[in-house]
């Protein structure tokens, strides 16, 4: 049987189709094969689209700004692959943490293109990251200043830094993923942001270059992101500013996303206009670059039929807790059949010990049986990151898959390695 592409949703990775199996086939490679090989659940990547998507925000920030970087903010998918891959396209990088310094390094980041991040940081992640030569810190608060100050100081370096600017603008997203309002636990509101560019600009060891504003995560509306550029006009004129990440993508195939090409025109028309055309634009996108591409397979464990139909996987909670921190919704198909009538309404749940543990609450999967595989896609972002072993449950691997070959880029967590810390 041959099937066209059409009736997959456009949220999978670009390249995804029912194969001549009637099959799901992410990068060139048949899922329910994948599913044998490496079982599940599993985290597939297609390379392709990654790269594709990190290319995307390059020629567009490069097509309307001359002096630019596109950061990869890397809490959205922090493995070694993907800083890899990215740090191969040419991206900088945004860590938030010691460990993501230390993973984004082993990525093959220049130093000097990191920016280190973090409303908490302590003396210990600013002093790796000085050691480390990274090329910014973001200054986050008063004491963070004191902090960064003193162990430049300690260390006899002298560090460019950015302050981050709490704009007072929030963009429509769920509250936990909001961040420019004004009673946020980030950045400076803008009055207090000039007594800290004061502070700075009697510092020895700090060079206060320009500015940062992160205003929140899943934001399909531009206007925000406009404002925002707004406030930081009035805090003097700097070489450099850094305008967050935040632009949305499409979970479901009804979602309306900007295009990444309108995201960039509309930031770059408004530093141009409030800021300057010759400033040098940050922008630090995460899961518009890593969402889309990767798709979570599990196997179907239990289906059990009351009031609902309870579809139940190997997975849930311990691999994409985004449902139950944030109600993010997503898709599901059944792969071994994805263009089969889906006539069966269901709640998709996790092998996690409380009822809450539901992957999506209302899918229609097409008779979905045990052993039958199920397909999550926009599983890249914030996905592996937030994963744990709650209930004891291993965390998946990493495969990414191109032109028909998979590989593994992150092995499944072992049982051995659920205890490897404890003494
Ligand atoms: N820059 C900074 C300083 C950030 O804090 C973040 C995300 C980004 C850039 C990238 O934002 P993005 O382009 O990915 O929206 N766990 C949540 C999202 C938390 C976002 C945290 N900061 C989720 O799964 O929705």
């Amino acid at each position: 049987m041959t099937t066209t592409t059409s009736v997959l949703s456009p949220v999978y990775p670009l390249g995804t189709r029912v194969n001549e199996r009637g099959r799901l086939d992410i990068g060139g490679c048949d899922a329910v094969e994948l599913v044998r090989e490496f079982g599940t659940p599993v985290y597939v990547v297609a390379e392709d689209d990654l790269r594709a998507r990190a290319r995307a925000f390059v020629e567009a920030l490069a097509a309307r700004h001359g002096d630019y970087d596109v950061l990869f903010a890397s809490k959205a998918f922090p493995c070694t692959a993907v800083y890899r891959l990215l740090a191969e396209e040419g991206l900088a990088c945004d860590v938030a943490s010691g460990g993501e310094l230390f993973l984004a390094l082993r990525g093959g980041f220049d130093p000097a293109r990191i920016y280190f991040h973090g409303n908490a940081k302590s003396a210990g992640e600013v002093r790796e990251a000085i050691q480390a030569g990274v090329g910014h810190i973001v200054i986050d608060s008063l004491h963070d200043l004191e902090r960064v100050e003193r162990v430049a100081a300690e260390m006899g370096r002298r560090q460019e830094v950015l302050l981050r600017i709490t704009p007072g603008v929030a963009g429509d997203t769920h509250h936990a993923i909001s961040t420019g309002q004004a009673d946020s636990k980030f950045g400076f509101a803008p009055v207090d942001a000039r007594a800290a560019i004061e502070r700075l600009a009697d510092t020895t060891h700090l060079d206060l270059v320009g500015l940062h504003f992160h205003i929140g995560s899943q934001l399909f509306e531009l206007e925000p992101f406009r404002a925002a550029v707004r406030t930081l006009a009035a805090l003097g004129d700097f070489p450099v500013y850094n305008v967050g990440g935040g632009v949305g993508v499409a979970y479901l195939a009804s979602d309306r996303p900007p295009a990444v090409a309108d995201y960039v025109d509309t930031i770059v028309a408004a530093v141009h206009s409030e800021l300057g055309p010759d400033k040098r634009l940050l922008l630090e996108p995460g899961r518009a670059l890593v969402a889309n591409s990767a798709v979570t397979l599990y196997t179907v464990q239990t289906v059990k039929r009351n009031v609902s139909t309870w579809v139940a996987v190997d997975g849930g909670m311990s691999d994409n807790l985004r449902p139950m921190l944030y109600g993010s919704r997503y898709e599901a198909l059944v792969a071994d059949r994805p263009a089969a009538a889906a006539d069966e309404r269901c709640k998709l749940a996790g092998k996690h010990c409380e009822s809450g543990d539901v992957l999506v609450r209302d899918v229609w999967l097409a008779a979905p049986a045990p052993g039958d595989v199920i397909a999550t896609p926009v599983t890249g972002a914030y996905g592996y990151s937030l994963a744990n072993n709650y209930n004891g449950v291993p965390r998946p691997p990493v495969l990414f898959c191109r032109d028909g070959a998979a590989r593994v880029v992150v092995r499944r967590e072992s049982y051995e390695d659920l205890a490897a810390r404890d003494l």
